[in-house]
């Protein structure tokens, strides 16, 4: 090989690796290390941000199966509580301000969490529990 070719692989290497690591960056944040619930979609916020503990909130709640919280759609853009969409961000399903009818995602929020904690008669269902200064 030339010392041309030889630059020439050693220029591309070093563009894959560096699509590698711009690729890897986004998962060295997971779910274990959520200590609030992820607000960046709303514009402006009202109350205080809501404190949820993914992986510690899920062992104490026993709550084992992903797609209780993570539902997926169905092709016909109904709720699938078959198959999980964790990874998946619930505004990319459940926009701030909807415009196709869509479950608004305050109120995406407001059902999952607070609807559990009333049925199961466990966790905050008032207002200043979750929205804790
Ligand atoms: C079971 C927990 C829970 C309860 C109870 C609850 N909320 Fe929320 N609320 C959330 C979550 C989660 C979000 C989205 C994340 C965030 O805003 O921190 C949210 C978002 C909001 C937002 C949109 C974001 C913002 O700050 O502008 C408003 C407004 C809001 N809640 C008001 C209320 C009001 C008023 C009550 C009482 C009637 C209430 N919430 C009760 C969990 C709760
Ligand atoms: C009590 C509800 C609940 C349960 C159960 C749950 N999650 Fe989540 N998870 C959430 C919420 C809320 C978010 C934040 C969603 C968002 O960013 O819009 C989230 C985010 C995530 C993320 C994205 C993390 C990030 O960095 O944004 C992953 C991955 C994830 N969950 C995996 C899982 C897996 C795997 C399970 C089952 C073992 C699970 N979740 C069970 C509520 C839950
Ligand atoms: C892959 C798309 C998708 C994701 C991601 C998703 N959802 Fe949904 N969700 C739907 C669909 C489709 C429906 C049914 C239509 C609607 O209400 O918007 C629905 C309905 C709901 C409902 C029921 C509304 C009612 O009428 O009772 C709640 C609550 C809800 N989602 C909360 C969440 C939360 C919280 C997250 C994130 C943890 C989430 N969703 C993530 C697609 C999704
Ligand atoms: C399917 C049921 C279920 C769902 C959905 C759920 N929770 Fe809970 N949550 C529980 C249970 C059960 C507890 C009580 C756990 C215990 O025994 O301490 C709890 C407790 C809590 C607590 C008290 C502190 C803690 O971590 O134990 C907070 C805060 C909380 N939940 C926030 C949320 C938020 C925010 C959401 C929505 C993103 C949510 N929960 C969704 C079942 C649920």
């Amino acid at each position: 090989m030339s010392t041309k070719q030889n630059t020439r692989l050693a220029a591309s290497m070093a563009i894959i690796i560096a699509l590698v690591v711009v690729y890897l960056a986004p998962t060295a944040f997971s779910q274990d290390d959520m200590t609030e619930v992820p607000t960046s979609a709303f514009v402006k916020l009202e109350r205080p941000i809501v404190a949820f503990e993914h992986d510690t909130h899920n062992e104490k709640a026993e709550l084992e199966d992903c797609v209780v919280c993570h539902h997926s759609k169905t092709d016909a853009g109904l709720m699938d509580t078959e198959n999980s969409s964790e990874g998946e961000s619930c505004d990319s399903c459940h926009p701030v301000t909807p415009e196709n009818g869509e479950t608004p995602l305050m109120r995406a929020y407001h059902r999952q969490c607070a609807n559990c904690h009333s049925t199961s008669l466990k966790g905050p269902v008032v207002c200043g529990e979750c929205h804790a200064k």
